[in-house]
């Protein structure tokens, strides 16, 4: 038995909010903690916080916000040089959700003190990972406090209107609108205030950036989502008719707007604006579309890029080794045909 990793086709991931049994989930332990609403506590603790005990009822009795926010596995599509490299179905660990919850800020009313750095997030999920030789007593991620106390950041109990589904984090997980989405703790169990990082296995060791070829647990912590796009349609080695041919996708940027997403059919010497659709905002993705009229049969090849306001783009070239973060362009192949005969 291995942990639970499952996810949609790329092509069902069409519609702009993510239906909750097609949203991708990624689990790092083989069992999924059982949770019941009346039972379920949140426990506030650490440095300058009166130890506190957090019911689901009264989470639900303070104001509540509710946002779109795009969430990315950060090893969607980091699959290095290999053959798996250009495989459409490798992408889709990426959907967008409305979510309501309560606001982490709101727990805290400003009472923080200011040596606090950090806040640690623990979740009832614990075992083994393949990762690590001994056990782990719980799933954790350490997050600076100016992340934590946005006004943004969420504790979630609905996601598109239902109760958060059991495998999403039932009944109350973490979500940190545009970052990658290991931060957002699912089934979360404890808030610790401290005043330094906690040095964890998941904070020191798993979720590092690929900066060099020494192993992922090299770089820097992994954070803030890149800047992304994602074509839906048509996809990778399909058989496509001569004419207008349509091409649309998503793009995503993380904290940042989308701003372009740009063709090129000639290997990136020349760009084409595509037509961008929904409302430029932070964290949510954004729709674009393009209609290519084509003559000649024959493969037809382009590359899609999106570009953010902040000037961020996506790199031309894949990295050579298995990384998170891995946001390069994504090359398509199509073959154009006078008939679609069977
Ligand atoms: N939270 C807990 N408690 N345990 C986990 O295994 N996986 C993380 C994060 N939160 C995880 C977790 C990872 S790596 C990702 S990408 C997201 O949850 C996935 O959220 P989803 O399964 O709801 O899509």
């Amino acid at each position: 038995m291995s942990a639970e990793l499952s996810q949609p086709r790329v092509s069902q991931l069409g519609e702009f909010i993510t239906p909750n049994h097609l949203f991708f989930v990624r689990d790092h332990f083989v069992d999924r903690p059982v949770l019941s609403d009346d039972e379920w506590r949140l426990y506030l603790e650490g440095i300058g916080v009166e130890y506190t005990t957090i019911s689901l009822d009264h989470l639900r009795s303070l104001p509540s916000k509710t946002l779109t926010v795009t969430l990315e596995c950060a090893g969607n599509g980091g699959y290095g040089r290999g053959a798996d490299r250009h495989q459409h179905h490798m992408r889709s660990m990426v959907g967008t959700a409305v979510w309501r919850g309560v606001p982490v800020a709101t727990l805290f009313e400003n009472a923080i003190p200011p040596e606090v750095t950090e806040f640690v997030f623990r979740g009832y999920d614990g075992g083994e990972d393949p990762d690590e030789p001994v056990p782990i007593d719980c799933y954790t991620r350490s997050i600076p406090r100016a992340k934590v106390l946005d006004g943004d950041t969420l504790l979630v109990y609905e996601m598109n209107g239902e109760p958060l589904p059991r495998e999403h984090g039932f009944p109350v997980r973490l979500v940190v609108p545009g970052w990658y989405g290991m931060d957002s703790v699912k089934w979360l169990r404890s808030i610790e205030a401290r005043t330094t990082p906690l040095g964890h296995f998941y904070d020191d060791h798993k979720y590092r950036a690929q900066s060099t070829d020494a192993g992922l647990q090299a770089g820097r912590r992994v954070r803030e989502m890149g800047v992304k796009s994602l074509v839906l349609s048509p996809s990778n080695g399909q058989r496509l008719l001569f004419g207008d041919i349509p091409i649309s996708g998503l793009a995503w940027a993380g904290e940042n707007d989308v701003t372009s997403v740009d063709i090129s059919f000639d290997g990136g010497r020349t760009w084409q604006p595509t037509e961008l659709g929904h409302e430029a905002r932070p964290y949510s993705w954004r729709t674009w579309s393009l209609t290519r009229k084509v003559d000649e049969v024959g493969p037809l090849d382009f590359v899609v890029r999106a570009v953010d306001s902040e000037g961020r783009s996506q790199p031309m070239d894949a990295q050579p080794v298995r990384t998170y973060e891995a946001n390069w362009v994504q090359h398509v192949r199509v073959f154009v045909v006078a008939g679609l005969e069977a």
